[in-house]
């Protein structure tokens, strides 16, 4: 057999390649505040103008990375963008691509510990400091996974093993329903994790949030009471620390008081808002956590970490391992002392060496860069919530918590479904600016606009700047309303 022409990238040709997309990656996050921050483009756009075949013959990479910058580049909404308000923004931060370049070189699996040790270790490191830095007790230990909707699944399959022993060996078939109980409030993720584990949707309970958006414990004490009595079996409660629409917090320790009168797992999803309690004055809500089960945080949302980084933490790890624990024989590796193997604890095998990037974010910001940068982003929305308080015509669509602001223009004599209308096309005409990216909710079953902030370049000026777009927008959809 002849030797493959082609080999991997002749080391000079990498390195002159490194390094020219060293100089692109730094110009590129230098002027990211100059591009539109929405891709400009429409549907198949992108699709089309790339070539339906791959190539027959290698080609050169100088020619890769052309289309890259031609043909990709346009197709690319900008998270990095100091102005991405939309979504939770977040920030791949310069300590996190640097980790995620050696990550990718060295390629390692951290699917069990001998596997890569040090990829196994450095996780556990990461992950108990940030449990050190968000005040969580040693009892918590950690594990990355790709998102927090895989955490949620992850520590939702532990508390359906728990309130169904059998589950693992006869499936739920013969077994009396379930149901995991959260906010009407809760993300979605909630929900198919609960109908993926095979509770199916009538296992899923919304709770009623009160006045203040956070989950009613009475109407969830209501719930368990009403479900016992029919002869279903409570499996998990979930807290919401910070709802996706509105960042409004549950009130765990009274939730928890209940899963624990209960027997049942309390799941805390903390992963916008958990980042938080970094910062001693913001971690008032989070009070009654530690008495969880387990709580997701995301660092690739609110800690300069670029996705993926989603820590589960869990204060009986052995639960959730017992849970995915199945080891083939080749898959069995002497480990000895106290190694761990991270496939345990999800359904993951292969893993990536994620722990990197949090280390370096975690070692590159320091505890008292983070407290700044989250108190700065949390003083921005608190300003610009003051600011639509003001403002004629505008309200605040729920109480403004953490670095969220959900608001609306409803100017006085619009009826609601005006209001809605209105709102979303303020939210059109200031993504089609280029210059902020926005997205929306429903609160109460009307539209609302959230401004989140996440992005370690975003200054008061970006939100100034913003809010005048937002006035400007509003002023335009009037006129355009009155001329037609
Ligand atoms: C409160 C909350 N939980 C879970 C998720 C899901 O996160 P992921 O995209 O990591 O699955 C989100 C996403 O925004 C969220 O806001």
């Amino acid at each position: 057999v002849e030797a493959p022409r082609r080999g991997d990238l002749p080391p000079e040709e990498l390195r002159a390649l490194a390094r020219e997309l060293a100089d692109w990656i730094s110009d590129y996050l230098e002027r990211v505040g100059t591009l539109p921050v929405s891709a400009r483009v429409s549907p198949g756009d992108v699709r089309a103008a790339l070539p339906a075949t791959p190539p027959e013959e290698g080609e050169s990479m100088q020619d890769v990375l052309a289309d890259f910058r031609t043909l990709v580049m346009p197709g690319i909404t900008h998270w990095n963008h100091p102005a991405f308000f939309g979504y939770f923004a977040n920030t791949g931060s310069g300590p996190g691509i640097l980790a995620e370049m050696l990550t990718a070189a060295l390629n390692a699996n951290a699917m069990v510990w001998r596997s890569s040790p040090a990829a196994t270790e450095l996780e556990e490191v990461a992950t108990d400091w940030l449990r050190a830095l968000l005040g969580l007790p040693p009892g918590f230990e950690g594990v990355i996974n790709d998102t927090a909707s895989s955490s949620t699944l992850y520590a939702l399959a532990a508390a359906r093993r728990l309130a169904y022993p059998e589950v693992a060996r006869r499936g739920l078939f013969a077994e009396p329903p379930g149901s995991v109980y959260a906010s009407e409030h809760a993300h979605m993720s909630v929900e198919r994790a609960v109908v993926a584990l095979g509770l199916g949707r009538e296992g899923y309970r919304t709770v009623a949030a009160g006045e203040d958006l956070g989950m009613s414990a009475r109407a969830l004490s209501a719930a368990l009471a009403q479900d016992v009595a029919a002869g279903v079996r409570p499996v998990a409660i979930v807290a919401t620390l910070g709802t996706t629409s509105s960042a409004a917090v549950d009130p765990v320790r009274r939730i928890a008081e209940l899963a624990r009168e209960h027997g049942v797992w309390l799941h805390v999803d903390a992963a916008y808002a958990g980042s938080a309690a970094i910062v001693p004055e913001l971690r008032g809500p989070m009070a009654g956590w530690e008495l969880a089960d387990s709580i997701v945080v995301n660092p690739h949302k609110w800690l300069f970490t670029p996705l993926d980084c989603s820590v589960l933490f869990c204060s009986r790890p052995e639960d959730l391992a017992s849970t995915f624990r199945l080891t083939p024989e080749y898959l069995r590796a002497p480990s000895g002392g106290d190694a761990r193997d991270l496939m345990d604890y999800g359904l993951a095998l292969g893993r990536r060496f994620r722990a990197l990037k949090l280390w370096f974010v975690l070692r590159y910001f320091g505890r008292e860069g983070l407290i700044e940068r989250l108190r700065l982003h949390v003083r921005m929305a608190q300003e610009l919530a003051g600011w639509i308080r003001e403002e004629e015509g505008w309200e605040l669509a729920a109480p403004q918590r953490f670095s969220l602001v959900a608001f609306r223009y409803a100017p006085a004599g619009a009826s609601p479904s005006e209001v809605d209308a209105l709102n979303l096309e303020i939210l059109e005409r200031v993504n089609a600016s280029g210059e902020a990216f926005l997205t929306h909710t429903t609160l109460g079953g009307r539209v609302a606009i959230r401004v989140a902030i996440g992005n370690v370049r975003t200054t008061r000026d970006h939100v100034a700047r913003t809010w005048a777009l937002l006035t400007g927008a509003a002023a335009a959809s009037t006129r355009s309303a009155e001329d037609d």
